[in-house]
């Protein structure tokens, strides 16, 4: 979910897709619930209400600072079993799975919530100066600005053609190496500035900020975020227990390719080339798509929340 001005209050916080997320998973009484990335714990919120009073829930999340969230709609939630559980949802959800926990639903809503992207100091955003910093997970060692840092030209440019789809790559690359060769860039403002420099004047006054797919490549780089939606999908299907529902909201084509492909592989049939008479293969359906056109918001939720407006939701049911 992306962020509103002020500072997100789990109690104010509109999760993106909310009701095409309760009606998708179809929460029954009784049933364990995980959400891989609760942030504010918005969807759970509405998730955990869905079980009436019986059933579990697991929240995850790599950034500390959900766990006071978690406290709060822990407060507000009677009779659900609520767990934290702190730590990069690919690996705790391999762990779970590896220690036979099922599960009935399984959330993965992507990328940065409302109380990371509102706390300037987290260094996320390009609208405020702040230490340049990115980690979801505080506990991390490498942050944007070593990244900025210590990458050289080349893997700079890649990052920022492949995570950012940045049409400038290379430009932005060669000035951030021309730039901390004279003094460090350990700033937000300071690399917004470098970016602002390296392209063509009329790219800087273009549609939206000119430093927005600089910092969502960084985000995914700092936080290896493709490799761990390529690990959490396996677990997460793992963990499911037959009708489980998986649902995954992603907010840019990278994440939205892993997703589409992962569920369109476990969802084919007969892989046999269609020349063979009869099937050789054996191999059987594991998922039904439940969204066979991928979900968007609609305009009025765009409208109340503009942000929203890139989020692509896709759904399946485990065989
Ligand atoms: C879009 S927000 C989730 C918002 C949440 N659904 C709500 O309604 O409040 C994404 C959250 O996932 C967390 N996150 C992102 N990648 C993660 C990962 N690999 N493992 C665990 N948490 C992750 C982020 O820290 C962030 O809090």
């Amino acid at each position: 979910m992306l962020p509103n001005v002020q500072q997100t209050d789990a109690a104010d916080h509109v999760p993106v897709l909310a009701e095409e997320v309760r009606e998708l998973l179809s929460i029954q009484p009784g049933e364990t619930i995980v959400d891989g990335t609760f942030g504010a714990g918005g969807h759970s919120r509405l998730l955990a209400a869905d079980l009436q009073g019986s059933g579990k829930l697991m929240a995850i999340d790599r950034d500390p600072t959900a766990r006071s969230y978690f406290d709060r709609v822990k407060a507000s939630t009677r009779g659900v079993q609520m767990r934290f559980l702190r730590g990069d949802y690919a690996v705790v959800l391999s762990q779970l799975a590896g220690n036979g926990v099922g599960a009935d639903a399984v959330l993965l809503d992507l990328g940065l919530s409302s109380m990371q992207v509102d706390r300037p100091e987290r260094g996320f955003s390009y609208a405020t100066d702040a230490a340049l910093d990115m980690r979801m997970d505080t506990s991390d060692e490498l942050s944007a600005a070593d990244v900025i840092a210590t990458w050289d030209e080349r893997e700079l440019e890649k990052i920022f053609r492949t995570y950012g789809e940045e049409r400038y790559a290379r430009q932005i690359a060669r000035g951030i190496v021309r730039r901390r060769s004279e003094s460090p860039i350990e700033r937000t403002g300071q690399l917004v500035d470098v970016v602002r420099a390296s392209i063509p004047a009329p790219a800087r006054f273009g549609e939206g900020h000119p430093a927005k797919r600089v910092f969502q490549a960084l985000r995914i780089e700092v936080n290896h975020e493709l490799e761990s939606l390529e690990a959490g999908l396996p677990a997460a299907f793992e963990m499911l227990r037959p009708g489980g529902r998986l649902l995954v909201i992603s907010f840019h084509s990278l994440e939205d390719r892993i997703v589409k492909r992962f569920l369109r592989d476990r969802a084919r049939g007969c892989t046999c080339p269609p020349e063979f008479p009869i099937c050789v293969c054996g191999h059987e359906p594991e998922l039904r798509i439940l969204t066979p056109r991928i979900v968007r918001p609609s305009a009025r939720e765009v409208d109340h929340n503009p942000r929203a407006s890139s989020a692509r939701l896709r759904a399946a049911v485990k065989i």
